[in-house]
Order: C-alpha cells, then structure tokens, then sequence
C-alpha cells in the first residue's frame, strides 16, 4: 500500500469531492443538475475475510475492509447508505462473518448486504441468515427501485446432496476451473419473487439491482456466470432504466444488454485476473460491448481502486482511479447506446491481455 497516494476525486461540475485510494465505489443517482433527489450510496465489495486460527486473520483481508470503511466514512457528501457486495468471509466461518462484520461496523449509516458464495456454501447461508436477514430483498429509495438477490444458488440436489461436511460442499464452490462446482443462478422461487416485486413498480422508475455473481454470462469454469441470466434480464427488460450491480469478479466490467448496465465492484480482498474468454470468443456471451484492457493481473493491486459511478437517469458514466494506471472513464455514448471506455479504445493504445492461464 506504501506506493498509494491519496488522491482526491473531484466530479466535474458536481459537488462531489471524495478522497480515496481504496476499492469502495461511489454511486450517484443523478435526477437533474442540482435535484433535490439526487443522493449517492457507496459500494464495498468481496473482503474475503479469512480466519487462520482462532483470533488470527489474512492481515491484508483486514487491512483492504477497514480501510474501505474509514474512507467510506469520509466521503463527502455522506452517501445515503452503504451496500456491500457480497463475500465478506472466505470459508463462510461464523468467526469469519462476525470479524468481517465487526469491521464493517464502524461504517457510519445503513449499510445493505447481498449474499456472496464464499458467505453461502457452508451452511447453506444460515449464520449469515441469522446475522443479516432475508438474502433478496427491494427497497425504494428517493424515487429509485432497488432490488437485492441472491445469485449464488445452484441446483437443489447439489446443494442437498449428502455432503461429509458443510465445509466439503463449501471447498467445491470455493475453487476457481473446479468441474465440480456448479453452475450460479437466482432459481424459480426467487425469479417468481422478483416477478410479483417488480409488478409494483412503473416502468419509468429507475430499477438498480444488486447481485453478487454478474447477472449476465462471462465465463463459466470461475462462476462469473449466473445460469439463468437471460430469465432475469427478461423480468428487467420492461423498464426503461435498468443497472445491476454485482461484486463476485475481482475486476472492472461494464457491460450493455438492451436496457440493462451492468458495472462490477472492485474486491477489497484482490484483484482476479482477466479470464481466458475474454480471448476465446467461442464461449464468450454475451460479447462485451466495453472491451476493457487490462494492466498486470500478477501486480498485487492491479484491478483494485476506486470507482466512481455517476447514474444519470439510468445511465451509468464510471470513472475509475487505479494504482500505476492512468485514471480513465467508461461514459454511456448516447449514439451508440452503450458504454464506451473514452479513453482506451483505441486497440493500440491497450495493453494486450497476457496468455499464461
Ligand atoms: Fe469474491
Ligand atoms: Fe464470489
């Protein structure tokens, strides 16, 4: 952390100012120049809180939350609330979840959790349960819709299956390219709830849904997949303004589908690399319209940092300030319809994705 400058975050001609360095984001919903409904929520995602033994944790995992925390707590305006994106724990330990969130509770304000796999595969989500309540969940919030889900169930024999331990099932979905692991999804029941939730809402209002896998297909072998995606998305396509927000993949993602944007968290835990896909076209989908470049998969804060996102009307300009990496924008091109990285389009001025998986 020692190479991190403080660096101050200034929104153009907004009133926004926030100094961060950390991988918190900061949303805005914007109504109009100076609306008095305009508000911001910050978003903290995938700690990975990992106990070592007994009262011993990952010190970095711990060091990456609070200081996302302290920092959360210095933005300014103070965001309305705070969402966390999902695998506060590692293993889903009690001792992991309590830690984690015995850190996030200095945070000041609400804060609103999504389930995470890492939270889940133990004990099905019970201790989570217990401490947090209801894993899906929609609120409304100053004339926006938000909806929370939990996309990380797979199929029901799976997850029943008898298992030797919590911890066995726990350790199939906690690997990466494991052909054990299953397949994410939000499942019938959730998607039945989703349905009558929605069935409430007009049209106009916009709808901000919070997932912790991508709500879209990416790449199967490490779960940055959900398996019934196209069913949500459908649930989604009435409305005139849709952004899902999802923690899960370690990386910046942007993503248009119709109606939808997508944006992923940055994790306070590590950054992933770029998976093969994003090469091997074949099993690509769906094809990404913001082709994002990538620096150093191997740097250890590489795809950590801070996110700025701006929603206006739905339609969602993220700023990115990353550590060695020139700080770029990723704007929603009314032309085009969809999000374009303003400044690394050009395929020259990328740097190549690295061939070593
Ligand atoms: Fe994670
Ligand atoms: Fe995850």
């Amino acid at each position: 952390m020692s190479n991190y400058s403080r660096r101050k975050f200034l929104k153009t001609g907004g009133a926004l100012l926030a100094a961060s360095s950390l991988p918190i984001s900061m949303v805005e919903m914007a109504f109009g120049k100076d609306s008095e409904q305009n508000f911001t929520f910050a978003y903290i995602s995938d700690s990975h809180i990992t106990q070592i033994k007994g009262n011993k944790f990952v010190r970095n995992w711990d060091r990456g939350l609070i200081r996302a925390v302290a920092e959360a707590n210095l933005l300014d305006p103070r965001p309305d609330f705070v969402f966390y994106g999902g695998d506060i724990a590692q293993l889903g330990k009690p001792e992991e979840i309590d830690h984690g969130l015995e850190i996030l509770g200095a945070l000041r304000g609400d804060i609103h959790y999504v389930m995470g796999e890492h939270d889940y595969y133990v004990d099905l989500g019970d201790y989570w349960r217990k401490q947090l309540g209801p894993d899906h969940y929609s609120f409304d919030h100053k004339g926006v819709h938000f909806v929370v889900l939990n996309s990380i169930l797979t199929h029901e024999e799976w997850m029943h299956r008898k298992w030797d331990t919590g911890m066995d099932r726990m350790k199939q979905m906690a690997r990466l390219d494991n052909p054990n692991g299953q397949p994410f999804m939000v499942g019938d029941k959730q998607r039945s709830w989703l349905k009558a939730d929605l069935g409430t809402v007009s049209k106009d209002t916009p709808v901000v849904v919070f997932s912790h896998s991508p709500l879209q297909k990416i790449y199967k072998g490490w779960n940055f997949w959900t398996d019934d995606a196209e069913q949500v998305q459908a649930l989604l396509k009435p409305f005139d303004k849709v952004t899902v927000l999802y923690g899960h993949v370690h990386q910046i993602q942007t993503n248009q589908i119709g109606n939808i944007s997508f944006h992923a968290a940055m994790a306070t835990a590590w950054p992933w690399p770029y998976p093969s896909t994003y090469t091997q076209q074949e099993s690509y989908l769906p094809k990404l319209t913001v082709d994002m470049n990538r620096a150093d998969p191997f740097f250890e804060r590489d795809a950590t940092g801070w996110q700025f996102i701006n929603l206006h009307s739905g339609n969602v300009d993220v700023h990115y300030t990353l550590p060695d990496n020139e700080a770029r924008v990723v704007a929603f091109d009314e032309k085009l319809g969809h999000p374009v990285d303003t400044k690394y389009q050009a395929v020259a001025d990328r740097t190549s994705p690295q061939k070593h998986y």
